[in-house]
């Protein structure tokens, strides 16, 4: 079914395989084993981390309605700070672990080894606990892509502090909601955080954030730029100040495999982002395994990943998975068009790069602005090739393969979540002749079943779409919503009764080879960016002038998805395009620039059902520009509304 309709098989080449940790015959091997008996497969893998006290127990983890409770390698204890630095410094002390490439490239790139990472990180967790930080308490980073960010991060898991890093283009009101919502007792941020050649005022965005906080919350400033910034006295320290203060010498924290790591929020399909907690343990093993064998990583390779550490793809494959295998990887602070469209190929080029990890959003960008970009570049460094954050169109992927990678370079579309830790499904670069748009083949431990998605049928065999959901357990997994474990259970286990629910939507091919086909909720996803359509719509609301508004995503040429609003104003307010400025700005300031609304367009009324639900469905089609499709509107409370919105359709260009 799908080899016909799709571009082809593209398989590595002899040479790859022959050096490549799993082959074909070793992933259909490991994979039976990691099924057949986990216990034993994990056992063996959990030795990638060094344990203070090795574990006895591997898995105690149910998807049982009312029992949702998962735990990995529970009575073992470990620090992840010292897995991902200590532990290397006798082998690879003076090896680079953190390269450093600035937003400008006429500023310098940085080269940070496994021993300065340990002096920088020492240093950073005793500031952190001067300033009062300790074990469990949680710590707010909201920094640009600077090595202070990794080393904040390594400094909270070195102490036992609990990171909650908040992406910096998140807005004020965004921040503080994060800060509040874990009840953090330390803020980390910069000064400016330049990005594209413009710089953001994240300390100013701090100051508002705090504004109406009325606990005492700390906050600890890295110099980045120098630009002026308002102080507050008393509560406001600078990075450099305090770390010449203090010793490098830091003790790591014994931390049990189940102590949180990470708090992250994620947008869902109802309500405000939830923070997603993540282990120590598990979460590391995971991170390490899947990044050496995902890439296909080497001892000595230089590995960039161009995610923000603000998302989830930052945490396992920039810090934690990278430098729990001792591996050199690449921060990069800026965007791929600044100062042009050559920059991404540029660093590749400049520090040559062996595996290279990015979303499709950006492939799209950076395609619509030629192929010249990228050839002017040595890319032969290059081995692998890597995608995640959304569905990558075919386009994009034959770009990205034949441009990119000369048609010689294994492409790996990773399929996973904030929630997933680390990769779910993936072609692995040796084992898996790969397919333009396909996650293939589930990881090692990793259980996928297509459910339909009514009755909640398990669909047997080849050929089947429905929505996807994981039977059982793996390291990697999140544990808990941050304070609220019911909502745990709701949000994933109580649709499909004993299975994780993704919310994506799936297809297995003749092949058995799996598709990711979007997700299957009220969640959207613009450039790579999760984004939940009742956040928007309560910032929509919040406007004085807004009495309604249904937000759903709709196809974009570069985004993936766009953010589509219909708006219904108060009585007596006009509708203009000043108006829709100010909401659009609006947004932004509730949330953030990654939220601003693409589309608005008014809408007198909103298809609802008699009882006065908002059928999404609908407006999801007129967005689309699909009305063949729009279904039974017969139960509509008022069906003239649809008329009236398809006539007045905002324009997608
Ligand atoms: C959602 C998770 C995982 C890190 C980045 C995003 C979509 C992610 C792929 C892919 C198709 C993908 C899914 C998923 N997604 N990777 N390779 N192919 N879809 O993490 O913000 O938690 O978003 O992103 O819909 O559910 P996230």
């Amino acid at each position: 079914m799908t080899d016909k309709t799709q571009s082809g098989i593209f398989p590595a080449s002899a040479e790859f395989v022959a050096n490549a940790h799993v082959t074909a015959e070793s992933y259909a091997s490991m994979y039976a084993d990691s099924v057949k008996d986990p216990d034993a497969f994990w056992a063996e893998h959990g030795k990638r981390v060094d344990w203070i006290k090795p574990f006895t127990k591997v898995q105690n983890a149910s998807f049982a309605p009312g029992n949702i409770d998962i735990r990995w390698f529970e009575d073992g204890t470990l620090n992840v700070a010292a897995n991902c630095i200590d532990r290397h410094l006798e082998t690879r002390g003076e090896q680079t672990a953190i390269i450093w490439e600035p937003d400008s490239p006429e500023e310098q790139a940085l080269h940070i080894t496994y021993r300065e990472l340990h002096e920088q990180v020492g240093k950073m967790a005793n500031v952190f606990k001067g300033l009062g930080v300790g074990k469990g308490d949680r710590v707010v980073i909201y920094m640009p892509m600077i090595p202070e960010a990794a080393y904040a991060m390594l400094a909270c898991a070195r102490i036992g502090a609990i990171h909650s890093i908040v992406f910096a283009g998140f807005s004020p009101d965004a921040l503080g909601a994060r800060v509040n919502g874990c009840d953090a007792k330390l803020v980390i941020t910069a000064d400016h955080a330049p990005r594209g050649g413009r710089a953001t005022k994240l300390k100013d965005n701090v100051n508002q954030a705090l504004l109406h906080e009325t606990r005492d919350v700390k906050c600890l400033v890295v110099k980045r730029t120098g630009d002026q910034i308002a102080w507050r006295a008393g509560v406001d320290f600078w990075w450099h100040e305090e770390a010449a203060k203090v010793s490098a010498d830091c003790p790591p924290e014994e931390m049990n495999a189940e102590d949180p790591l990470f708090i992250l929020y994620t947008s869902g399909s109802t309500g405000q982002p939830k923070g997603v907690v993540h282990s120590s343990g598990g979460y590391l093993v995971y991170a390490a395994m899947t990044h050496e064998i995902t890439f296909d990583y080497h001892d000595g390779d230089v590995y960039w990943c161009t995610a923000d550490v603000g998302w989830v793809t930052g945490h396992s494959y920039i810090v934690y998975g990278p430098l729990a295998n001792g591996a050199t990887t690449l921060m990069f602070e800026g965007v791929p068009t600044y100062p042009d469209a050559s920059r991404f190929w540029q660093v590749c080029e400049k520090h040559k790069v062996n595996q290279f990890y990015t979303a499709p959003t950006a492939l799209r960008a950076l395609m619509g602005q030629g192929k010249e970009f990228v050839e002017r570049c040595d890319l032969s460094s290059l081995k692998v090739l890597g995608t995640v954050g959304e569905p990558i169109n075919p386009e994009a992927w034959n770009w990205y393969n034949d441009v990119v990678g000369k048609g010689e370079r294994p492409i790996v579309d990773t399929w996973w979540q904030t929630e997933t830790g680390g990769h779910l499904m993936t072609p692995l670069p040796g084992a898996h002749a790969t397919k333009p748009g396909a996650a293939m083949k589930p990881f090692f431990g990793i259980e996928p079943v297509v459910l339909e998605p009514t009755s909640g049928a398990v669909l047997e065999g080849n050929g089947v779409e429905g929505v996807l959901c994981i039977s059982s357990s793996w390291p990697g997994q999140m544990r808990t919503v941050w304070e609220d474990h019911e909502r745990f259970e709701k949000t994933y286990f109580s649709d499909y009764k004993g299975y994780y629910f993704t919310g994506d939507g799936c297809r297995r091919d003749e092949d058995g080879d799996y598709w990711i086909t979007g997700r299957v909720d009220d969640v959207i996803n613009v450039s790579g960016h999760r984004m939940g359509t009742a956040e928007v719509e309560s910032a929509l609301v919040a406007h004085a002038k807004v009495a309604e508004a249904a937000v759903v995503g709709y196809p974009h040429n570069i985004k993936g998805q766009g953010i589509y609003c219909y708006v219904t104003l108060m009585n007596g307010e006009e509708p203009s395009e000043a108006l829709r400025k100010e909401l659009r700005d609006f947004v932004r300031q509730e949330i953030g620039p990654i939220a601003s609304p693409d589309l608005i367009q008014w809408a007198p009324g909103l298809p609802k059902t008699r009882s006065g639900k908002i059928m999404r469905r609908i407006l999801r089609k007129i967005a689309e520009d699909d009305y063949g499709a729009l279904g039974d509107i017969s139960t509509l409370a008022d069906p003239t509304v649809v008329e009236e919105l398809i006539d007045n359709r905002m324009n997608k260009d």
